[in-house]
């Protein structure tokens, strides 16, 4: 990949089509079918203290914060390892306790910004373990850290992050699939994963067959004086993520919460001109999530869902094909990049170089 436009009107558009062949790279070389995991050739952490880990702490800043989020989820889930993310700048300002079983990992495409390298250099001060998940190789965060994954998504211009989130959220579930190999997770869940990993380069292509569809979508929403993001668990960093996106790119205001908040407050929000997108998998949840449908609809609210089946309670329903549960955040956000990508076309934005942003921010 370079920096040329290859025929596309901005970056964010190009990146987002790299997509398909960014998460094919991520996985490229790093999959052992007979063993049902992966080999992270630059992760410096043998099993025996991986197994020793006892928490996970992930921190970041923006969208590589909400990777942290979805890497945090997929640690729990496959690795069975207590796991969280936090903004990278709130953690180094509270004096965290420092824990020697807890592993630390840092999230950033650029690997140059400063509150996250500031974070790494007090953790590494307190005798910290920390490891990086970063884009650029050699950056300042890759070489501070003990070791780590590259995620391998190519030169990401856009200010706004889109190949670089999606294979930022792969790498952190390879990462999830290694750990647990060498703790709890079965042979079969292992080539479960590795066959819903193998399957994300063609599903994504799928989504990206719909950007017609979702063109037609963000017109009609693009005039929304707010937008409501909001899901369960799995869809919960999605729905952040999407809302932050959107709000960068298109200045629309968004707010995003876990669905089950609406009723603690935000539902004073809703009307016609506040409409909200729910980001519902096909998992336990989902029957909670046509829950909350349903209290939006009795507040008149307009619903753009984004699903695995059409969704009756919704004014129209974004479909995404079906994968293993634990990577439905991975491929959902991806229409949702198209949404935030129509929606300033709609609105004459400056797509790739959004007002008040930087693409790194070096400074604190
Ligand atoms: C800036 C960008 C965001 C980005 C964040 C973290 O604020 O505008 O899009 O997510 O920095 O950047 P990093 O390079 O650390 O991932």
């Amino acid at each position: 990949e370079s920096y040329d436009m290859g025929g596309h009107d901005t970056y964010m558009h190009k990146e987002i089509h790299e997509q398909v062949d960014a998460v094919d790279r991520v996985l490229r070389g790093r999959i052992d079918d007979r063993f049902s995991t992966v080999h992270l050739g630059g992760l410096n952490l043998d099993a025996r203290e991986a197994r020793g880990v006892r928490r996970v702490k992930i921190l970041g800043c923006g969208s590589a914060y909400h990777t942290g989020l979805i890497g945090a989820q997929l640690i729990e889930e496959l690795a069975r390892i207590p796991a969280d993310a936090e903004p990278a700048s709130e953690f180094r300002y509270r004096n965290p306790v420092v824990d020697p079983d807890t592993l630390y990992i840092a999230v950033s495409q650029s690997g140059e910004t400063y509150d996250t390298l500031a974070a790494v250099q007090e953790l590494k001060r307190k005798g910290a373990r920390v490891l990086g998940v970063v884009n650029v190789v050699g950056s300042a965060i890759a070489r501070e850290t003990d070791g780590g994954v590259y995620v391998h998504a190519g030169p990401e211009v856009c200010v706004v992050s889109t190949k670089c989130f999606t294979n930022t959220a792969v790498a952190f579930a390879l990462l999830a699939l290694h750990l647990g190999r060498i703790r709890d997770l079965s042979v079969a869940d292992g080539k479960r994963i590795i066959a819903g990993l193998r399957k994300l380069p063609e599903q994504i292509a799928e989504v990206l067959r719909g950007e017609e569809e979702i063109k037609k979508l963000a017109a009609e929403y693009a005039n929304a004086k707010s937008m409501m993001f909001v899901g369960r668990v799995r869809g919960y960093p999605v729905a952040r993520e999407a809302s932050l996106k959107l709000k960068e790119v298109s200045y629309v205001h968004a707010e995003a919460y876990p669905a089950s908040e609406l009723k603690h407050g935000p539902l004073a929000l809703i009307e016609p001109e506040v409409p909200t997108v729910a980001v519902l998998p096909d998992d336990d949840l989902l029957e909670k999530n046509r829950a909350t449908l349903e209290e939006i609809k009795a507040r008149s609210g307009r619903i753009l869902a984004v699903a695995h089946r059409e969704q009756e309670k919704a004014d129209h329903t974004i479909l995404v094909p079906r994968n293993e549960v634990e990577l439905d955040p991975i491929l959902m956000g991806i229409p949702l990049q198209l949404l935030a990508y129509h929606t300033a076309l709609a609105l004459g934005r400056d797509i790739d170089k959004p007002r008040n942003l930087a693409k790194s921010v070096t400074v604190e």
